[in-house]
């Protein structure tokens, strides 16, 4: 029987890497690949497959694709694909250094790290600018429902991901009122309570996840980076299709009404790209859906 990856519905981790990989130009990843999946145990090494990889094992998995890249309206969202990313989740910074080193040491040379990340939870799950994250997330069986391929899809248990990484500008929030603040994301920073009268431009009123149609649940993971002086959110939203996050972000851009989510204000997205994780089978990977 398939699993999913057990690490994308275990609440965030203390710390963690965001590793994203590369294909080296004519290697075959084949043997690397089934390597990793001895190495991956799904829950402190959750394991992503990017486009061009499957692409370049001769296998398209269906809704996979690459992320799409936005401009227009002084917004530009950018689309890095990567060939692989692994979520490296624990709660010793060093040991993950170190589990980092080991996972990077067996993909070469078939593979070229291209990013590595350091992200950690803060204040029991908030954002750098202080908000509660992860509030709205679907729990228990509405969890594995939104999150992950259903039954009897051929992909049952694998689940597909959105990575972004977004760069706060401090300057910018702690130039704005705590009202201003509450209003571009729709919740109460001091209680955490939502703000029926917020503006249509906040955060959680463009993104509702119960106003789409049809419905967008996914389950997001995101945790704060900080890098010497620049800091802010890797955004990881898992679904049982992308489809669900691609409209939450057309109606952040304003595709929708033309109403852009206000915290355009204070962040962008610098990267940006797409994973299929695939589910488990008698505690490995399941690389079947890849001819592996
Ligand atoms: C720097 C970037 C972001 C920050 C700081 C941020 C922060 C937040 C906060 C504080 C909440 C309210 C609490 C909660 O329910 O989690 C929230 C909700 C939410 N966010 Fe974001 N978010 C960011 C980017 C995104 C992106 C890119 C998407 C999807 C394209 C997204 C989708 C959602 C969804 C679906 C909800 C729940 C809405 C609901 O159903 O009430 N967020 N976010």
């Amino acid at each position: 029987m398939s699993t999913s990856q057990p690490g994308i519905l275990l609440p965030i981790p203390q710390h963690a890497r965001h590793l994203t990989f590369l294909l080296e130009p004519g290697a075959s990843p084949r043997r690397t690949l089934s390597e990793l999946s001895r190495l991956a145990d799904g829950e402190r090494t959750v394991v992503g497959i990017g486009e061009s990889l499957a692409l370049a094992l001769g296998r398209n998995i269906e809704g996979l694709r690459a992320f799409p890249a936005h401009s227009g309206g002084g917004l530009d969202i950018p689309s890095t694909p990567s060939g692989l990313w692994i979520w490296v989740r624990g709660q010793d910074r060093g040991e993950i250094f170190h589990r980092s080193r080991l996972i990077a040491g067996a993909l070469t040379p078939a593979f070229r790290l291209e990013l590595a990340l350091d992200a950690f939870q803060h204040n029991r799950g908030r954002d750098l600018t202080g908000y509660e994250d992860g509030t709205e997330n679907p729990r228990g069986a509405k969890a594995r429902k939104a999150a992950l391929v259903q039954p009897p899809s051929r992909l049952a248990g694998s689940s597909f991901v959105a990575v972004q990484q977004w760069e706060h500008q401090f300057d910018r929030f702690d130039a704005m009122s705590p009202r201003q603040r509450d209003d571009a994301i729709g919740r109460r920073r001091s209680s955490n309570e939502e703000i029926a009268g917020a503006p249509p431009s906040a955060h959680v009123k463009r993104t509702a996840q119960e106003n789409f149609e049809p419905a967008a649940f996914v389950v997001r993971r995101s945790m704060p980076w900080a890098d010497g002086m620049r800091a802010g959110l890797v955004f990881v939203s898992f679904g049982s299709s992308l489809d669900k996050f691609e409209a939450q972000l057309r109606r952040m851009v304003g595709g929708d009404d033309g109403i852009t989510d206000a915290l355009f204000k204070f962040t962008r997205p610098v990267t940006g790209a797409y994973f299929w994780c695939p589910a488990m089978r008698r505690g490995r990977l399941d690389l079947a859906p890849l001819g592996l």
